[in-house]
Parts: C-alpha cells; sequence; structure tokens
C-alpha cells in the first residue's frame, strides 16, 4: 500500500495540558467576560488562539539557547543571526526587535514620523494586520486596504487570494501626491483575509508599480516561508525551485521588511527589520536604540537571537512546510467533512470559519465570529480568536463599529505543537457547535473597549 504522510520529526519532550467540564468552562467564561484573550492558559485544551510564538522549538534551537552570547554588543549570537538573514532572506541590513509589532513601531517612525505626522499620508497594501494598521492609524495616517476583491468571496478556491489588486493600487498611486505615500506593505501571507498567499507575479508587479511611482516597498514577513511554499506548489515555474530561493527572489523585490519571528521564525520572542540600503537601515537605527536596543540585539537576548537564527533555516525545509501546512488542511478538510463553512482554499497558518454563514441568526451588532468563539470553548475547551467587528475597531473619525466583508473565527495552529489528534478532536468540537448551531440566535454587547486594538481587552456580556 501507498504509505501515509508522517510528520518529519519525533517528540522529545512533552507538556501535559488538562481538559476541564463544561461547568468549569462556563465559569471560567464569565469570569474572562467573554473575551478568549482574558482566559488562563491552564483552561484551554488545544489552544488555536494563535501561531505567535507558541511553536515547538527543535533540539537544534535549544541548543543555540545554551550558547547564547549575551554581551550588549557584537555578540556571537547576532552574527549568526546575521548569516542566517542574508542566507535565507538575502538582506545585507537588518535591526533585531523583540517582535513584529516592535519592528513597525521602529520602521514606522522612520518612514512616517515618531508622533502624528501621517496625518493626510497613507499606506497601500494588502490587507494590513491589526498592529500595522494601529502603527499607521496611530500616526495619523491612513491603512488602504488594496487587496484583490475574490479574497472577500470565502467559497473561491483561487491559489493567490491575498494578492495586491494593482488596478486599486495605481488608483492610490494616482489620487495621492508622492510624498503623501511614505510606503506600500505587502504582507505575505495575508493573515487578515485568512492566511492566504501573494503569488510571486504579484510581488513583482507590485514592486514594478512602487518604482514607477517612487514608493519604498515593504514586505510584512512574518509568514514569509509558508508564502513560499505555496509559490513552490502552486505558481507555474516554480515547483522545482528551492524554498529559500523562492523566499529570496520574494525578498529581493523590496526595500526591507518588518518581520513578527514569532511564526515562520519559530522561536517564541521575537522579530526583525531588513533593509537593502545601508542608508535607511542607519536612519532606522537610531529609533531602534531609542526604542529596543542595540543594533547588534534590539529587545533580544543573545540566546533568542542564536534561536530565531536556526529556525529560519529549518521554516525553510520543504519537508517541514508540507508538514506543517499540511497539518492546517488536515483540520480544514475534517471541518470541510462534517459541513462547516471555513474559508478557503485554507490558509497556510490557520482556518478561518466563516462565522456569519455558521450563527447566521446572530446580528452583526453583537459579534458574530465572538460568539462562535465562545461557543467553541464551552463546547470543549479550544481557544479561537475573532477576526471579526471586534478586531476592525471602530472608524477614527465616526466612531462607528466597521463591519469587515467576513466575520472570521480563525482556528490558528502552532507550529510543531500539537498532533493531527488535537486536529481531529478540534473539528469534533466544531461539528458539535454546528449541530446545534439553530439554538444560538444572540450575541455579545460590550461593557468596555479601548480606542484602538480593543479585540484584546474589550469586557463583553451576553446580549438580551
Ligand atoms: N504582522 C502579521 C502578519 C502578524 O500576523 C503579526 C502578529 C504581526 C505583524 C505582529 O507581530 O505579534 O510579533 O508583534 N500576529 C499574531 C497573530 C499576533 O496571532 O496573528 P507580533
Amino acid at each position: 500500500m501507498e504509505l501515509p504522510f508522517a510528520e518529519p520529526y519525533r517528540i522529545k519532550s512533552v507538556e501535559t495540558i488538562r481538559r476541564t467540564t463544561r461547568t468549569e468552562r462556563e465559569r471560567a467564561m464569565a469570569a474572562a467576560k467573554y473575551n478568549l484573550f482574558n482566559l488562563r492558559s491552564e483552561e484551554v485544551f488545544v489552544d488555536l488562539l494563535t501561531d505567535s510564538g507558541t511553536g515547538a522549538m527543535s533540539s537544534a534551537q535549544w541548543a543555540e539557547i545554551m550558547l547564547g552570547d549575551e554581551s550588549y554588543a557584537g555578540a556571537s549570537s547576532y552574527y549568526k543571526l546575521k548569516a542566517a538573514v542574508k542566507e535565507v532572506m538575502g538582506f545585507d541590513f537588518f535591526l533585531p526587535a523583540h517582535q513584529g509589532r516592535a519592528a513597525e513601531n521602529v520602521l514606522m517612525s522612520t518612514l512616517i514620523g515618531p508622533g502624528r505626522e501621517g496625518a493626510g499620508k497613507v499606506v497601500p497594501g494588502n490587507s494590513h494586520f491589526d498592529t500595522t494598521k494601529g502603527h499607521i492609524e496611530s500616526r495619523g495616517a491612513r491603512a488602504l486596504d488594496c487587496t484583490v476583491d475574490e479574497a472577500f468571496d470565502p467559497e473561491l478556491e483561487r491559489p493567490f487570494k491575498g494578492n495586491v489588486d494593482l488596478g486599486k493600487l495605481e488608483a492610490v498611486f494616482t489620487a495621492h501626491k508622492r510624498e503623501d505615500i511614505p510606503f506600500c506593505i505587502v504582507t505575505v501571507t495575508c493573515n487578515t483575509s485568512g492566511g492566504q498567499p501573494v503569488s510571486m507575479e504579484n510581488i513583482r508587479g507590485v514592486a514594478a508599480l512602487c518604482r514607477r511611482h517612487g514608493v519604498p516597498l515593504f514586505l510584512d514577513a512574518a509568514r514569509f516561508a509558508e508564502n513560499a511554499y505555496f509559490i513552490k506548489t502552486r505558481e507555474r515555474g516554480y515547483a522545482d525551485k528551492g524554498i529559500r530561493d523562492i523566499a529570496r527572489e520574494m525578498f529581493s523585490y523590496a526595500d526591507g521588511c518588518t518581520m513578527s519571528s514569532k511564526k515562520d521564525g519559530i522561536v517564541n520572542i521575537g522579530g526583525l527589520i531588513c533593509f537593502r540600503e545601508e542608508e535607511l537601515f542607519r536612519r532606522t537605527s537610531t529609533y531602534n536604540i531609542m526604542y529596543e536596543g542595540f543594533n547588534t540585539y534590539g529587545g533580544m537576548a543573545g540566546r533568542d537571537l542564536g534561536a530565531l537564527s536556526v529556525g529560519l533555516r529549518e521554516a525553510t525545509e520543504f519537508d517541514y512546510l508540507e508538514a506543517r501546512v499540511g497539518q492546517v488542511a488536515r483540520l480544514g478538510s475534517k471541518l470541510v467533512e462534517y459541513g462547516v463553512p471555513v474559508m478557503k482554499p485554507f490558509g497556510g497558518h490557520a482556518i478561518f470559519v466563516d462565522a456569519k454563514r455558521f450563527l447566521p441568526k446572530v446580528p452583526k451588532e453583537e459579534y458574530v465570529a465572538q460568539t462562535l468563539g465562545v461557543e467553541l470553548y464551552l463546547e470543549g475547551g479550544v481557544r479561537g480568536v475573532e477576526v471579526g467587528t471586534l478586531l476592525a475597531d471602530r472608524d477614527p473619525d465616526t466612531r462607528e463599529n466597521r463591519y469587515p466583508a467576513l466575520e472570521l473565527l480563525r482556528l490558528a495552529v502552532p507550529r510543531r505543537t500539537y498532533t493531527n489528534d488535537h486536529m481531529d478532536y478540534v473539528a469534533a468540537v466544531c461539528a458539535n457547535v454546528f449541530a446545534r448551531r439553530e439554538s444560538i440566535a444572540r450575541g455579545y454587547r460590550i461593557l468596555r473597549e479601548s480606542e484602538i486594538l480593543r479585540h484584546f481587552t474589550v469586557e463583553l456580556e451576553p446580549a438580551r
């Protein structure tokens, strides 16, 4: 018989997780004010809140932890990372930061300004991640979403639904003066629109357009390796290329990138800002020193720089990516089998459940995807995250809720952390809630929220 697929790693160290009763979960959820971020991790059985910083490091990475050089300046761990950044991403200049949003803060301080210098400015791209949008909008500028329309049809099977619509981008470039467009940012893969990849052809097209209009192009590279895997497996001409060759080509079209290395760096904390040109690197390093730390550590411990140098290489191994993306797809396929509406094609790091179709009776004013998230937790201790109206925040001018085209519940799979049995468990939990969906007609209302990034701290109560 044909041999089945099996993970290209085995487990050396385990961490116990505990199942809870429905009564315990009801109590925990009420105490958490119906915000999944407020749960204690001990109250969660399978935690799919995020794939960020939750991956399992390899024995080679743990070895680097022990070898970490904690010198303030010029640590050997920094030079190991520098070599890995060059080899895997192709950049000569980079600054470490403690995580992705810190990298965004530093880079945007240079490109937009450290204060509210952004008034009247726009930053186009595919759907910006919430912290990226936060850093743009808190500076007074606007993040303009130029994602292709097909991204907003959750049923449509297209290979690169993270792509930028070049027509929309061109329209932004012609409607605004060059000096009002500090940069363009393309997120690979596009988390906010469902973990969908961006094709090489599209990156190339965006880069050409940016160059023509004199606008710098940056990648948000949090999941660049998964994006490279999709290019290899879906885009004509790339099947025989290596993941790292593809990654370097992706980056070759950009002036630089920010990266949360908690994703495709497979480390628990860390971030990067990479640059093609030395001049921008120099200007930005001043802000990095102010906000993060000296250029050779930037908010990271030496041991974490070392672990990241290994993680970047491991995350760009084809066998690893095949298992990683395959495990996410296994969860997706099970859900489809059970009739649960999910976004297609499956994302690289997560399955996005279409909450509007799952719970059609819950009014949009009562936070549909959040309601679904609470139900999955109550059913089986599974924690996902809302990617819907709460995440979309209010319009900065009108203070009205912004209702996004899609209300999604994201089930993000940590790297190398859970087994396929866990995926089957999660799918069964979803199937059980789906079976009683008719009885779920009301959602939640907000008791307390913050002005931006409200989903992290929002407090809710059941709507009646
Ligand atoms: N960009 C993207 C595309 C992200 O997904 C994230 C984080 C960031 C930037 C910010 O990085 O967390 O290291 O500061 N995403 C996590 C998530 C939080 O759950 O998707 P960070």
